[in-house]
């Protein structure tokens, strides 16, 4: 095992008919600004629960924000922080609200002038205007870490950032927000959820056991309610698992001490930047040609993978791995998830080249675990895909 620090401040308040306890979480003398996404919020019944809950504070509502949070949009909000003197963020939503507002928290506070240049540079951030969350899709882990992506539709590029400053104070976790998501959606979240899982696992063998485990008893419990939950988002059961799974996949606690990859989403972002394909998706996509390519680094994670997760005892350790990437391929599309490019864009031709062209430009030369995948690796994994 390597070793690590954690940290992780975020109080999470779970279960049924939590919303109202936002009220005890914000400071009384906030002058809170309320961030939400293209209105779901106000066909469910969420906006109502949130608005009762603030009944005594001075609130001022931002709404729009789409999924794949856009700078010019969120620009429109930084100018209302600052014009009107907020003190204190509100994020109603999924991970896209959660990361736009990741944004505002930096940039209401960012000395710099240019707000791009936190995302397009990476500058950290230390402190942020503090902010809570009311979560309504369980996917990301946005609400539980620090970190965020935002797009820039003017230039499709998508980028991460973050910092120890981006912790939510709280979250809100109620499952029963789940059940006015569409089951498209709910796919996703399992989705986003199992690739975080498997960014962090599917490397090499670190002797970590505990880690290891606790990846594998995250990818059994999403594979066990991913039926139930995408069929009945109504049984609670089932969407209390699905929506804590998501948060434990990428709240810190599984990475520590283990090596990670995360090239999956580096690329998968570049297909949402330039096809506008959901997140969760690009992973889908990108995933399966991922370890086929890199299967001599990655087998004993895969077949260890198969052995635990889906209980392939039989064969060698390669037999094993190259199960092991069947089976993930049966779950994704036991989801309706698709999993190669030309099956969302009939303009798929000459992808692989202009991602690799856009690495090299952004000098993003090592990716993957072992930092030794260079621009030429993704263009033959993107072909792969496609
Ligand atoms: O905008 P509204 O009208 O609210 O509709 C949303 C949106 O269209 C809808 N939705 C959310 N809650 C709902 C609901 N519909 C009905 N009932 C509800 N309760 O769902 C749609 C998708 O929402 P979005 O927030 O975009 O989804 P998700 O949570 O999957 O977030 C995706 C974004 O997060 C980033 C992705 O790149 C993408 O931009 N990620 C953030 C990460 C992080 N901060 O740690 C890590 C991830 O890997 C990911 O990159
Ligand atoms: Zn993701």
């Amino acid at each position: 095992m390597l070793n690590f620090e954690f940290k992780n401040p975020t109080k999470i308040i779970f279960g049924k008919e939590t919303i109202a306890k936002i009220s005890s979480e914000i400071p009384k003398d906030a002058k809170v600004l309320m961030l939400y996404g293209g209105g779901s919020i106000k066909s469910n019944g969420i906006y109502e629960q949130v608005k009762n809950a603030l009944v005594n504070f001075e609130v001022i509502e931002f709404g729009g924000i789409p999924a794949n949070p856009e700078y010019a949009v969120l620009i429109k909000a930084l100018e209302i922080i600052k014009s009107e003197k907020i003190t204190y963020l509100l994020a109603v939503g999924g991970g896209s609200v959660i990361d736009g507002t990741k944004f505002l928290s930096s940039a209401a506070l960012y000395e710099g002038e240019n707000p791009w240049d936190i995302v397009s540079k990476f500058i950290r951030t230390e402190i942020g205007m503090p902010f809570g969350c009311v979560l309504t899709m369980p996917a990301t882990g946005s609400e539980m870490n620090s970190g965020a992506v935002i797009t820039r539709a003017e230039t499709q590029e998508k980028y991460g950032m973050g910092g120890p400053g981006l912790f939510p104070q709280f979250s809100i976790l109620d499952p029963q927000v789940i059940q006015s998501i569409p089951p498209h959606q709910i796919a996703n979240g399992i989705m986003d959820a199992f690739s975080h899982v498997l960014e962090q696992y599917m490397t090499f063998p670190t002797q970590a056991f505990l880690q290891d485990r606790f990846c594998e008893s995250i990818m059994q419990t999403l594979i066990q309610v991913a039926p139930t939950v995408i069929e009945n988002p109504f049984n609670h059961e089932a969407a209390s698992n699905y929506m804590w799974s998501c948060t434990m996949a990428l709240n810190g606690l599984i990475q520590k001490g283990v090596p990670t990859d995360w090239a999956i989403h580096a690329i998968g972002h570049e297909l949402t930047a330039l096809f506008g394909i959901d997140h969760a998706r690009t992973l889908a996509i990108i995933a399966p040609s991922h370890y086929r390519y890199n299967f001599e680094a990655k087998k004993k994670k895969l077949a260890q993978f198969a052995e635990r997760v889906f209980g392939i005892q039989e064969g060698t350790t390669e037999e094993k791995a190259n199960a092991g990437i069947i089976k993930m391929e049966e779950f994704i599309h036991s989801l309706n998830i698709k999993t190669r490019l030309s099956e969302y864009t009939p303009n798929f031709e000459g992808t692989a080249e202009k991602i690799s062209d856009r690495f090299i430009k952004r000098n993003w030369l090592t990716l993957g675990e072992h930092k030794n995948l260079a621009p030429s690796d993704v263009e033959k994994i993107v072909k792969m895909s496609y």
